[in-house]
This record gives C-alpha cells, sequence and structure tokens, in this order.
C-alpha cells in the first residue's frame, strides 16, 4: 500500500491521505478485528515517531489488548486506570505530552514518553479505545487527536464490533 514515503505535509493534509487509504482498505471488509489490524498497520507505517499504536477492546472485565504493532503490550487494563483506561471511562479524546506527569500512567513499554488515547465509540455505546505512543514528549497535539478521531469514527462506521 505505500509504495513510496509515508505522506508528507501538513498534520490534516496527512490525515486525510491516511483516512482515504484507510477508506480504500475497509471498503470491502466489515470484519473489526481484520480492519483494527489494518488501521493500526497503516498508522505505524503512516506517521512518523511511534513507538505503539493499536486497540483495546472493552469486554466485561475491561480492557483487553487487541491488534496492534509494536512491543508486546499489558494485555488488560481496567477502566479508570492509566491513560486507556481514563479515556474509556469518560469517553473522551485525551492527549498526554508527557506521560511522567500523568498519574497512574501504565508503562507497557518504557520507551513511551507521550501518548493519545480516543474512545472508540459506537453511538453511546463504548467499543474500545485507540492508543498511540510516542518516544517524543509533546508528539500530539490536537491536529493528530482530531485526525485520529476522524479514522477512528472510519473503523467503527466500517466494521462489525468486535
Ligand atoms: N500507557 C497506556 C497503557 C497501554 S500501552 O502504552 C500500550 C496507559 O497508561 O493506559
Amino acid at each position: 500500500m505505500f509504495e513510496g514515503e509515508r505522506p508528507s505535509g501538513t498534520k490534516p493534509e496527512i490525515y486525510r491521505e491516511l483516512a482515504q487509504m484507510a477508506g480504500g482498505l475497509f471498503r470491502e471488509e466489515r470484519d473489526g478485528i481484520a480492519n483494527a489490524a489494518n488501521l493500526s498497520a497503516l498508522l505505524w507505517m503512516g506517521l512518523s515517531d511511534l513507538n505503539w499504536v493499536g486497540f483495546y477492546v472493552l469486554r466485561e472485565s475491561g480492557l483487553v489488548l487487541g491488534p496492534f504493532q509494536g512491543k508486546p503490550a499489558c494485555v488488560r487494563i481496567d477502566v479508570g486506570r492509566g491513560v486507556c483506561g481514563t479515556a474509556a471511562a469518560q469517553r473522551k479524546t485525551i492527549i498526554v505530552p508527557d506521560v511522567e506527569a500523568f498519574p497512574g500512567h501504565i508503562a507497557c513499554d518504557a520507551a513511551s514518553r507521550s501518548e493519545l488515547v480516543v474512545p472508540l465509540l459506537m453511538g453511546s455505546r463504548l467499543i474500545g479505545v485507540l492508543d498511540l505512543d510516542s518516544p517524543i514528549v509533546g508528539r500530539f497535539d490536537q491536529a493528530d487527536a482530531a485526525g485520529i478521531e476522524t479514522l477512528a469514527a472510519l473503523w467503527v462506521t466500517a466494521s462489525d464490533p468486535i
């Protein structure tokens, strides 16, 4: 899918290109796991300065690790714990510029220095969260949050619940 360089330009331009690519990947497939796996790979290849990107899916017991790219990660996270669990509990996007300043941050990979977590919502139903980690402090801003929210909404619309 990436024949040349990763998408370049401003962040909105990069996310617009990634959204087009995601639309292509999802066009003929509704399997949520397959689409989550491909979206993780697309973000991993398409965005600079990430050390982890992937899904945590809401189960009765809490959040459970889903498709991702990066090092093996914590499998279970209670709703309300860490950045992922807080985004799930609040159903809100969270940008953490410096994970060391976030009380209760769960360090799956010691390389992570900043983080962006977007809840996956189907109407008012929480499906899980999409989590991006970077080794660079302050890697994520509002443009990233908006871009990832758009991609998360595309995934939710295109996929059967997992
Ligand atoms: N740091 C996250 C845990 C998930 S990993 O980074 C992959 C958190 O605090 O929720």
